[in-house]
């Protein structure tokens, strides 16, 4: 048995619609409270994860594979096996601010409210400004509109919710997509299986 960890959210529906095309069984409800589901005939087994911690259970060995954004790799800092970019779930780190703002990127200290305060703080450190970290759990957007912050740093993908905001793009930063990473031990123990899986992914 396989064991596949999928981020809930924005991926999971294209994760599913991944593993579909491996001709796996469609044994997940999205609609109910279950988060173990599995295909016995082809034995897999899924379980549905906050994002963040996809990476925890890969890592730990408890699953073998996950299915997570390139976001939420790099905001953990941790090294995983990244066996495929499953090139959907695309979207990008961008910087915003609202729209009549002064050009926050000319000040001496920007306050940046993000969800991913290490993708912010390498991303500024990289470009040599200082910063001044507000970390939030959400809705990162408010934050500019009631004074908290100069910007926000965050995954931009249709734009919709800057627009409904009044904010605009200051600067891309970087690409992302889902990937699908796997536990090292896993990858040597299923090698073949899991080569196979990568390259009918890579077809389909
Ligand atoms: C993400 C992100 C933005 C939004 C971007 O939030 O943090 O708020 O999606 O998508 P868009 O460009 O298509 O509008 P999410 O929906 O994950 O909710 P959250 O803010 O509660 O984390």
């Amino acid at each position: 048995m396989i064991r596949i960890g999928l981020a809930k959210g924005r991926l999971c529906e294209s994760a599913i619609e991944s593993f579909r095309k491996l001709k796996f069984n469609e044994v997940i409800d999205l609609k109910s409270r279950r988060l173990v589901f599995r295909d016995d005939e082809n034995q897999v087994e899924y379980i549905l994860l906050k994002p963040s911690d996809v990476v925890t259970y890969v890592e730990n060995g408890v699953c073998d594979l996950g299915v997570v954004g390139s976001d939420v790799i790099m905001e953990r800092e941790e090294t995983v096996y990244e066996l495929a970019d499953l090139d959907f779930g695309k979207c990008k780190f961008s910087i915003a601010t609202m729209r009549n703002a002064d050009d926050i990127m000319a000040m001496d200290s920007i306050r940046v409210a993000t969800k991913y305060p290490n993708v912010a703080r390498n991303y500024f450190k990289e470009i040599g400004k200082e910063i001044e970290i507000i970390p939030l759990n959400g809705s990162v957007e408010l934050a500019p509109l009631v004074g908290l912050s100069d910007c926000i740093v965050d995954i931009v993908e249709t734009g919709s919710t800057l627009k409904a905001n009044n904010l605009v793009i200051v600067e891309d930063m970087y690409d992302v997509s889902a990937r699908l990473i796997c536990n090292s031990i896993s990858y040597r123990f299923y090698k073949p299986t899991l080569e196979t899986w990568v390259s009918k992914l890579k077809e389909a």
